[in-house]
């Protein structure tokens, strides 16, 4: 059997955020998002030429995939594509969980397929990974990929499909200049042997490492992301200067280069956009070439920040 590679983007956008209710301090993000203020990061990100869009069920239970379908069905559905995901946990106790997320899913987005479904995270790998072997045959999904699964997980993930003439198509773990596990667990070196293209999320930590926020400027009150990031923002605060200085060389912002370390490092960073210009940050960070120098330095000062960023769902790799 041959599998159409999929083709990978510098850039995917991430709309965890659109989940929130959209009032300000609530939700995982609180950041207060509007549908036309989304219409309008569709519009520049179409028209900026990126076009891969990654979502989930548990994003707002629906609500992320919901306003997503919504604001890009002005668009012929070859113009983008859709990356979602089986979230074990989240599992119903019908006959095919997995299948029956999807439908839900597709549903919310207004489409008959997805360009990438994801098995959300390793509850189960022997039991979980075999369903997608009849998604793929059906033509609903059109690759797959799993997400924060060890090495061991991925090659055991690959071996099942394998079995079925398919594969891991992509691997989607978190990535950034403060939290480097897959690099360290060789997840990368091993995606970069296999050609299986590794999706970094969460390069700019929600926001954190934008230079955005800071002691006099923290993240929303009362948003989950607030309570993880806002008491290490002192600690950040010499890498997000780097990062800023590192930018204004190259008429950039620091969450610019952000995004250009994990390019450099052979990721594609999975971006959650929640304006307009965020997008125009996107097209800048494709085009900043970091230098060793300045690599070796942001690298230096995340260590020396000694945060340790992992997400509650996440186990060490
Ligand atoms: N597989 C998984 O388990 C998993 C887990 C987490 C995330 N993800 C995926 O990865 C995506 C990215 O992660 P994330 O959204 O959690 O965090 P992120 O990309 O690290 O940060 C997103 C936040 O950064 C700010 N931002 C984005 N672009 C910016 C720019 N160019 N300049 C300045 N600020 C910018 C926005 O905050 P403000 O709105 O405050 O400006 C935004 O909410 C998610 O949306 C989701 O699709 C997957």
């Amino acid at each position: 059997m041959t599998i159409d590679n999929p083709k990978t983007p510098t850039v995917a956008l991430g709309t965890w955020a659109w989940g929130d209710s959209g009032k300000a301090g609530d939700g995982y993000f609180g950041s207060a998002l509007t549908r036309v203020g989304l219409e309008e990061v569709v519009e520049r990100a179409h028209a900026a030429g990126f076009t891969l869009w990654d979502t989930a069920m548990v994003y707002g239970m629906g609500r992320s995939e919901t306003v997503l379908g919504d604001v890009l069905k002005r668009y012929p559905r070859g113009d983008y594509q859709l990356s979602t995901k089986f979230t074990p946990q989240a599992a119903g106790s019908g006959a095919d969980p997995v299948a029956d997320m999807l439908e839900q899913s597709l549903a919310r987005l207004g489409t008959g397929y997805v360009d990438l479904y994801w098995i959300h995270n390793p509850a189960d790998v022997q039991r979980w990974t075999p369903h997608l072997i009849a998604l793929l045959e059906s033509g609903k999904v059109k690759h797959v990929g799993v997400s924060n699964h060890n090495l061991r997980e991925i090659e055991l993930a690959n071996r099942i499909l394998g079995e079925a003439g398919f594969r891991v198509e992509a691997v989607q773990n978190h990535y950034s200049l403060l939290y480097r596990s897959s690099e360290n667990a060789g997840i990368l070196d091993y995606c970069r042997d296999q050609g299986i293209p590794f999706f970094a999320y969460m390069v700019l930590e929600q926001g954190a490492l934008t230079g955005k926020y800071s002691l006099e400027n923290p993240l929303p009150e009362g948003s989950n992301r607030a309570q993880t990031y806002n008491g290490m923002l002192s600690r950040l605060k010499p890498l997000t200067d780097k990062l800023d200085a590192i930018g204004h060389k190259h008429g950039a912002q620091a969450a610019d280069v952000a995004i250009a370390w994990a390019i450099a490092k052979g990721a594609t960073p999975i971006v959650g956009v929640t304006q307009p210009r965020h997008i125009d940050g996107l097209t800048r960070a494709g085009t900043i070439m970091l230098s060793r120098d300045d690599m070796a330095e942001l690298e230096a000062l995340a260590d020396g920040a000694d945060v340790n960023t992992r997400g509650w769902w996440e186990k060490e790799m």
